[in-house]
């Protein structure tokens, strides 16, 4: 049973961003499927680029794009569950606590003026949330009666049941269901670790770290 949480101090020092730096200057591996971002509509063809000739997916944003949609825009990077050992090691504790397979997302917001891009909404896995930097607020509302409702953009009159302002090194812990909204108090990141099984069967990622 997994119940929504907050607790303070939980994971320091899990990612910082000089880290996060490092992988975003390593942009060739930020392929769309895996760099997430909602874009104006316009904003493609605002910013034109040619792929250069050694860029295999060449739909990659290409590192001048990358920061300034970084810079201006709510995005988030997924499979990131191996990206440092402190993340891995961290996956690897959400999965030897609930058997169930966990993923990375990190996510950014630089740009105070924009709203969050989802609004209220529930997810269809746990969340376990670490503030790595800045700090932002979290509120998050008991569980959804009816799941099959539009997961986004939601009315909620009610108190929330958790509102706490998430610093570097805080942890909350956000249910299948349970609707939430975080709002940037300062520019901010932080790392979210989605699990879920919906198949006995569906393997862990190995997290064994190689050390060459
Ligand atoms: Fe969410």
């Amino acid at each position: 049973m997994i119940t929504a949480k907050f607790e303070k101090d939980y994971c320091p020092n899990l990612f910082s961003w000089k880290e996060l730096s490092d992988i975003v200057n390593q942009y060739i591996s930020l392929t769309p499927e895996r760099f997430k971002v909602n874009l104006p509509p316009d904003y493609i063809s605002t910013h034109p680029w040619i792929a250069d000739r050694w860029t295999i997916n060449k739909q990659t944003f290409p590192s001048h794009i990358l920061k300034d949609i970084i810079e201006e825009h709510v995005c988030y990077i997924k499979e990131m569950s191996r990206c440092t050992e402190k993340i891995n090691a961290f996956a690897k504790s959400i999965e030897d606590e609930y058997n169930m397979p966990t993923d990375a997302h990190i996510y950014m917001c630089r740009n105070m003026s924009i709203d969050h891009p989802f609004g209220i909404h529930f997810d269809k896995s746990h969340n376990v949330i670490v503030q790595c930097e800045g700090e932002t607020n979290f509120k998050v509302w008991d569980k959804v009666e009816d799941e099959k409702q539009q997961p986004y953009q939601m009315n909620i009159s009610e108190d929330p049941i958790l509102n706490v302002d998430m610093k570097s090194g805080d942890a909350i812990w956000i249910p299948k269901s349970f609707p939430h909204l975080a709002t940037s108090n300062t520019p901010r990141m932080s790392v979210s670790f989605p699990f879920i099984r919906t198949h006995e069967e569906e393997p862990l990622r190995n997290r064994e770290w190689i050390q060459l």
